[in-house]
């Protein structure tokens, strides 16, 4: 179904949505400024080849409005966004980065991009040439995006352990990992570190193998990590994956990991609680890298990572105690917070926000 563009936007409070196209570069994108009332609006920069420019836009409204979440529960005086490139092979790859990078300038500090899934160093270095309102995961910006996220979700987990069995107890959980790239794999090595069976999945085979030699954990086949009985789950591949076929086939107590939007809709949040399945919101346990690089271009410093890991457990915690008390789901409660907070910021009632 199309997306009616003005309709989504009034509904979900968007602030601003700009569809790009570049002639030269072959360049299409979309950028969505969800949120920029409390301060600058932080989105990466999605390179991916959807199916079809609708995917596209649906995905930046979803990640934007997604950010704006994660900055209002972790706290920040900062606001969500996000850029998607639609991906073809006749691409002018530096060049579209580069047009991209003359798009963020224009917002003068209103908006900052950053890494995400085909976005890295070498892409961003083409934005900056062009901008200095970017990102970089070099030594020019924060460092350790990765690192913080991973903590973020390493320390989210363990709250959700504790709140269910008053303790983490490592040595005896087993942790299924989806996805074994930049955060799987870092989060692997934390769970092992701490004593816990990790097994994991990659779509890309030569990298599942190689991971698991280094880390000598064991891989499952990609598309089982449904079906296997766990202590947690730990999406940290794409979005979309929990939906009504997917979740009866879940053999795990809590679902926690750094993927964006690992829920179809939010409704399958409540499911999940419904059948007894713990599911820690994404965008309050996914925020390390986002904290780590907004604190360093709104307040010039580098958090470490251990006040990261520590900053998204309390909120984490706080969220799972109100759902306790009131018998809601997590993702409700998380939600109904994150509105709350930023129709505050708009000087709305929660109910318009
Ligand atoms: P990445 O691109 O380094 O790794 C993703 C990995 O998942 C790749 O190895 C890919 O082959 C694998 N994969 C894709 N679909 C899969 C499937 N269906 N089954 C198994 N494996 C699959 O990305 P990164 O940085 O690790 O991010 C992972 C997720 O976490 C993304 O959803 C991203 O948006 C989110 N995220 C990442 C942050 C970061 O700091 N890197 C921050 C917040 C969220």
């Amino acid at each position: 179904m199309a997306i009616h563009l003005l309709e989504a936007m009034s509904r979900e409070g968007f602030e601003e949505v700009i569809a790009l196209h570049d002639r030269r570069s072959g360049l299409r994108a979309f950028l969505a400024i969800h949120d920029s009332t409390q301060g600058p609006a932080f989105g990466g920069l999605r390179r991916w080849s959807y199916l079809d420019e609708d995917q596209a836009l649906r995905d930046c409204l979803r990640l934007s409005r997604a950010m704006t979440y994660k900055c209002a529960l972790a706290g920040l005086a900062a606001g969500g966004a996000k850029l998607v490139i639609l991906d073809r092979t006749e691409l002018d790859l530096r060049a579209s980065y580069r047009a991209i990078g003359a798009l963020v300038e224009r917002f003068a500090g209103r908006f900052y991009t950053g890494p995400d899934v085909g976005t890295d160093a070498e892409e961003l270095g083409w934005v900056a040439e062009q901008t200095r309102y970017v990102t970089r995961p070099d030594e020019t910006g924060p460092g350790l995006l990765a690192e913080s996220t991973c903590a973020g979700v390493f320390a989210g987990i363990a709250a959700c352990l504790r709140h269910l069995d008053g303790e983490e107890d490592w040595g005896r959980r087993t942790i299924v990992v989806q996805g074994l790239g930049a955060v799987g794999r870092g989060l692997s090595r934390l769970l092992l570190e701490a004593g816990a069976r990790v097994r994991a999945s990659d779509l890309d085979g030569e990298k599942a193998e190689r991971v698991a030699r280094e880390l000598d954990l064991e891989l499952v086949d990609p598309a089982t990590e449904y079906d296997q009985a766990c202590d947690v789950f730990a999406p940290c591949a794409l979005g979309g994956i929990l939906h009504d076929l997917t979740l009866t086939r879940l053999r795990c107590r809590i679902v926690a990991g750094g993927a964006n939007n690992v829920l179809v809709r939010s409704l399958h949040g409540e499911r999940l609680h419904e059948r007894g399945v713990l599911y820690a919101p994404d965008f309050a346990i996914n925020s390390g890298a986002l904290i780590r690089g907004a604190l360093f271009h709104l307040e010039g410093r580098r958090e470490s990572v251990e006040a990261i890991g520590a900053r998204i457990e309390a909120a984490l915690e706080g969220i799972l105690a109100r759902s306790r008390e009131e018998g809601l789901a997590p993702v409700r409660v998380a939600v109904d917070e994150a509105a709350a907070r930023i129709a505050r910021w708009r000087g709305e009632s929660p109910a318009e926000g």
